[in-house]
C-alpha cells in the first residue's frame, strides 16, 4: 500500500515576535497560511525505516538520520519500517516551512500505514516549532512558540506568489541578532476582512519583526519584496525568517511570474493559491 500526503508551504503573512522564553526560543503571534505550492511524501511498508528525496529541489538536502522526516517517523514509532520517498520542490532553509511542512505531512503518511493515531501539539513541537501548525494546514493565528492553534476569520480568495533570490538563511542567527524581543502583538480579536484590498491594508499596518534582521544579513530581500510590489502585488512581504518573500494577487490578476522570471531567471518562483 502507498500513501502520498502533500506537503504545503506554509507563509507567515505576519509574524510578530512578543518575547523570549528562559529556554531561548521566542514567543510568535503570527498569522500563519498555506500554499497549493509544495513537496510530497509517499510511505510504502516496508522492514526498515528508509529516505529517498527526489525532486527539482532535492540538491540542498541530505537524507541524514536527523532529517525532519525520519525523526517525524521515529516520533511516531521509533521501532517500525517504511520505505519513504520525499519529493522536495521548495527550497531549503527558506522561511516557507519546508523541513517543518515535509515532517508534518511524513507524520499523517505514516499514522495512516501504521495505523495509528497523530501525536498532540506538544509532542509534534518537539520536532519544530512550526510542525503543530504544518499539521493543521489550514489557516491559523499561532502564538506560544507555535503550539498554540486558533481559528482565524475567514479569509478572501487569493493567489500568491512566493519568490526566494537563492539565499539560505540560518534561522536560529536571525533570531538571536534580532535587536527587540519584546514587541506588541496583533490585536486580540482579527478583524472581520471585507475583501483582498481591506486584508492587504490591514497586513500593511502588521510586522514581521525577522524582516530587519534578515535584510540586514541578506539585504537582496528587499529587492524581491520591491520587485513583487512592481508585479502587481496588493501586499508583499517577508515569510518566517526569510528569505522567501510572498505577493499577494486577487484570483484574476494576469501572472506576474513571467516578468520576474525574465528579470530574475536566478531567483525561485513559484504561484499558487492560499489555501
Ligand atoms: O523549532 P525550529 O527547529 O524550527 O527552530 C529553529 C531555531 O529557530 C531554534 O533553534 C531557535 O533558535 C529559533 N526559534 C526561536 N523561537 C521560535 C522558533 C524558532 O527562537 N518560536
Amino acid at each position: 500500500m502507498a500513501i502520498e500526503v502533500f506537503a504545503p508551504a506554509k507563509i507567515n503573512l505576519t509574524l510578530h515576535v512578543t518575547g523570549q522564553r528562559d529556554d531561548g526560543y521566542h514567543l510568535l503571534d503570527s498569522l500563519v497560511v498555506f500554499a497549493d505550492v509544495g513537496d510530497t511524501v509517499r510511505v510504502t511498508s516496508a522492514d526498515r525505516l528508509s529516505l529517498d528525496i527526489d525532486g527539482p529541489e532535492a540538491g540542498g538536502l541530505d537524507a541524514e538520520p536527523d532529517n525532519l522526516v525520519l525523526r517525524a517517523a521515529r516520533l511516531l514509532a521509533p521501532d517500525r519500517g517504511a520505505a519513504i520517498t520525499l519529493t522536495k520542490r521548495l527550497p531549503v532553509a527558506s522561511g516557507i516551512g519546508g523541513g517543518s511542512a515535509d515532517a508534518a505531512a511524513g507524520l499523517r503518511a505514516l499514522a495512516q500505514l501504521w495505523d495509528m493515531s497523530l501525536p498532540e501539539p506538544e509532542q509534534a513541537l518537539s520536532l519544530g516549532a512550526d510542525v503543530p501548525v504544518c499539521l493543521s494546514a489550514m489557516p491559523r493565528r499561532m502564538s506560544g512558540i507555535g503550539e498554540r492553534l486558533n481559528p482565524v476569520p475567514p479569509l478572501p480568495a487569493m493567489d500568491i506568489l512566493l519568490v526566494n533570490p537563492r539565499v539560505a538563511v540560518s534561522t536560529p542567527t536571525i533570531f538571536r541578532t534580532l535587536a527587540e524581543k519584546n514587541n506588541p502583538p496583533m490585536e486580540r480579536d482579527l478583524p472581520r476582512w471585507r475583501d483582498l484590498p481591506d486584508f492587504a491594508g490591514w497586513l500593511a499596518n502588521q510586522r514581521n519583526d525577522l524582516a530587519l534582521p534578515a535584510i540586514a544579513q541578506q539585504p537582496v530581500i528587499t529587492e524581491v519584496i520591491d520587485a513583487l510590489s512592481e508585479a502587481g502585488a496588493l501586499f508583499a512581504g517577508m515569510s518566517g525568517s526569510g528569505a522567501t518573500c510572498f505577493g499577494l494577487f486577487s484570483p484574476d490578476h494576469p501572472p506576474a511570474e513571467p516578468v520576474l522570471r525574465r528579470r530574475h531567471p536566478d531567483w525561485w518562483c513559484a504561484r499558487g493559491r492560499v489555501l
